[in-house]
């Protein structure tokens, strides 16, 4: 039976009151309606909503259109029920922020929760109330499409930045105007489909479902969000839309989650699809039994729930407890008191302040990878021509990356002219696409690119993926930079200008065909209406570059997965026992090139470690210092080091702290991020910078599955990316007291 706990509770406060109230007057036929959720171009959607067999629309974002919908609910239909309106709210409504693969490269919750707020008050002014966001699956696969959407591979960055967005959306109050009820999106496991192909399978042991897919979920159940969404895949043989063991067992009995569940868009129905069930009522009955509450899009529940209920397989607690979580959602969203939306309530749509944050979130997710001689920052002063190439660099559209529904192009600021409008007339711009799109093989532009080279002092090759090679169902077996963008490079290496390379993209790519060939690489992903702007503040050093990798960057495809929280192995590579292919000496032993976790022919190392990212100044690590070398479990540790902006202009690091627990009951990761802090320093200043480690932060799910946190030695690191060399130790005995 789903849901039953929290129902068997007595009402805690007038929201549950007045929701068991409700439901109390409510027929079969209008619980079931609760849990419907149809999509605005439902056939007779008026019709149905008057009937009370609609809990939620989708997709209508037309206000008059939602107001006369909420009318016909309010108004027409008996008990007067107002409607949940869902949107994929995803990195903005009208004003496009970056990704959030993008924001996450931030690294600052604060940001994060502020563009949030911005996302939910612009999406209130055409009267949605519910956004399904945060994606908080962990991703480790950049073929995947939808790790764009994601936050990256770390469960505890997910988490942090996940919350935030929770806390940004839903605002203060959950009544007030302007909040809009968040989901937690896909529980579970979805990011760790089978080779990055969107909708496969997914097979992950339950102790690292727990330690690593479930963290960010369950931080979101304890931030309070609203709702979560069950995923499309099968998650170890069973379906996440059916999954019992998720739904009801770890969501609503571990975490006490008060909230609903939404299936994914026809996922019920895809019970049968993935050959779980057989037809749509068993795909309803599982669903429903494992603690679905709401169906989205597919009509399994509409058609069957009221027969499995008269069958006996479904109580009538069963379905009260769906249409309860539901109701009460609504009350809580005070939805209710304001079914309307009046939009003169609301700031204005892309106002300057919210284009600020758009840009100031942009220029914090640019990270830099790359920065050879100090091409960057340019300096207008120093250059007299400067050539724009790429087909991503006036490109209004791809500039904003995937699920935008309500931005509009013709609002983006791109980086051509941002960069025209940043140097004035002292500069000439010498603009060239090179390729239509990034996926041209065409080279019939590069000529005039090459010339565009020719005649100017440094070029800006603005190159990457656009928007549509990225999302759902998007998903690449190879990760180069796609088309003919490789050779564009290389005819414009061969002029011998410095050339900046500006990455737009969904998703990391592999870089190593190209590295060389360029002076200096600013990651930008796709980062939104005021991309541009964003970027030609760093490029012309009006800031500096701050942003971190949230994922680890492979050299080549076949590395993949690669993270950086790994195990050790029994046989760990180092530099010294491994041999390259090209290395190997003519009929070497099996045993002389290393018996160790490595590939042949990429070695162990990324391009790029979790958490790289450089700025236009240099900073130093020292004096790591612990409080306690050896502690009680249950203590405080604090660990701390010295900052020092050892550059030549003010920058912001973002200073990360990693553990290691030793021996554990399950083995730990190599290293595991417990910390960050973003640090602004002028040059020359130094800051003393710490974190504070509770026991609990060093808990993991052990063999029998119970969070624990064992006593033993601990290493620990303070740096700037997850291969920071600089650490301590620490050692935690126990006292018998437990955590
Ligand atoms: C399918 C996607 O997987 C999900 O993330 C999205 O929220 C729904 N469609 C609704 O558009």
């Amino acid at each position: 039976m789903p849901n039953t706990a929290e129902r068997q509770a007595p009402p805690k406060d007038s929201a549950e009151t007045r929701a068991s109230d409700l439901l109390s007057e409510m027929s079969l036929s209008e619980k079931i309606g609760q849990m419907c959720q149809v999509n605005c171009n439902s056939h007779d959607l008026h019709q149905q909503i008057r009937a009370g067999e609609v809990g939620s629309v989708l997709n209508e974002v037309d206000l008059d259109a939602v107001n006369e919908l909420q009318r016909v609910a309010v108004e027409e239909s008996r008990l007067g029920i107002p409607l949940l309106i869902g949107r994929d709210v995803i990195h903005g409504f009208k004003t496009i922020f970056p990704i959030p693969l993008g924001q996450a490269a931030s690294w600052n919750p604060d940001l994060i929760r502020h563009g949030a707020r911005i996302a939910a008050l612009e999406a209130s002014t055409h009267g949605v109330n519910w956004t399904f966001a945060p994606m908080i699956d962990i991703t480790r696969d950049p073929r995947w499409g939808r790790i764009a959407e994601s936050l990256g591979e770390d469960p505890y960055l997910c988490s942090q930045l996940g919350v935030a967005m929770v806390q940004g959306f839903q605002g203060e109050q959950l009544a007030a105007p302007g909040s809009i009820a968040a989901c937690a999106k896909h529980f579970a496991g979805y990011g760790a489909v089978e080779g990055g192909l969107d909708y496969n399978t997914a097979n992950i042991p339950e102790n690292e479902l727990r330690n690593v897919y479930l963290q960010p979920f369950k931080a979101a159940a304890e931030a309070g969000v609203m709702t979560f969404m069950s995923a499309f895949n099968d998650l170890n043989g069973v379906p996440t839309s059916g999954n019992e063991f998720l739904t009801k067992q770890v969501l609503r009995g571990e975490w006490r989650f008060q909230g609903f569940v939404v299936s994914d868009w026809d996922s019920i129905h895809q019970l049968s699809v993935h050959g779980f069930t057989a037809g749509d009522k068993e795909a309803a009955f599982e669903a429903a039994n494992a603690g679905v509450d709401m169906e989205m899009a597919s009509r399994t529940y509409a058609n069957h729930l009221a027969e499995l209920l008269h069958e006996g397989r479904l109580s009538e607690q069963d379905i009260d407890s769906m249409a309860y979580n539901i109701v009460l959602a609504k009350v809580r969203l005070g939805l209710f008191e304001n079914p309307y939306t009046t939009p003169s309530h609301f700031p204005a749509l892309l106002n300057d302040e919210h284009l600020q944050a758009a840009r100031e979130t942009a220029r914090q997710s640019c990270v830099l990878l790359k920065n050879e001689h100090q091409t960057l920052p340019l300096s207008a002063e120093h250059l007299s021509s400067l050539a724009v190439i790429g087909p991503l660099a006036d490109d209004p559209y791809e500039q904003l990356g995937t699920w935008v529904f309500d931005g509009e192009s013709a609002d983006s600021q791109t980086c051509l002219q941002a960069i025209e409008a940043q140097v004035g007339d002292s500069v000439a711009v010498h603009w060239a696409p090179g390729l239509e799109s990034s996926r041209h093989r065409d080279h019939h532009g590069f000529e005039h690119a090459v010339q565009a080279a020719r005649d100017s002092d440094a070029v800006v090759m603005v190159l990457g993926e656009e928007s549509i090679l990225s999302g759902e169902a998007h998903c690449r077996a190879d990760i180069d930079l796609p088309g003919a963008q490789e050779h564009l490079i290389e005819a414009i290496a061969a002029t011998g200008k410095p050339i900046v390379l500006v990455i737009m993209a969904g998703r990391p790519l592999t870089l190593s065909n190209i590295i060389d060939k360029v002076d200096a690489i600013l990651y930008a992903w796709h980062p939104g209406t005021m991309g541009g702007p964003a970027i030609a503040d760093l490029l012309f050093g009006l800031e500096s570059p701050s942003g971190k990798l949230p994922v680890t960057f492979p050299r080549v495809v076949g590395q993949i997965p690669i993270y950086y929280a790994r195990k050790n192995t029994g046989r760990p590579p180092s530099h010294e026992s491994i041999t390259h292919i090209d290395d190997i000496d003519g009929k070497a032993a099996q045993t002389s090139l290393g018996m160790s976790a490595f590939y042949l022919d990429a070695g162990f190392t990324p391009q790029f470690p979790f958490g790289y990212g450089l700025s236009y100044s240099h900073f130093e690590y020292s004096d790591i210092a612990v409080s306690a070398e050896h502690a009680a479990l249950g203590e405080d540790i604090e660990i701390s080091a010295t900052l020092y902006n050892a550059g030549g202009c003010e920058a912001v690091e973002v200073v990360q702290l990693y553990v290691r627990d030793l021996v554990g009951n399950v083995t730990r990761p190599v290293r595991e991020l417990k910390g960050f802090t973003r640090v602004r320093l002028g040059a020359g200043e130094h800051q003393r910078v710490s974190f504070t480690l509770r026991s609990e932060d060093l808990a993991f799910h052990n063999r029998k599955m119970e969070l624990v946190t064992e006593a033993g030695q601990f290493h620990a690191w303070i740096g700037g990316n997850s291969d920071a060399e600089l650490w301590t130790h620490f050692e935690l005995h126990d006292n018998g007291a437990g955590v």
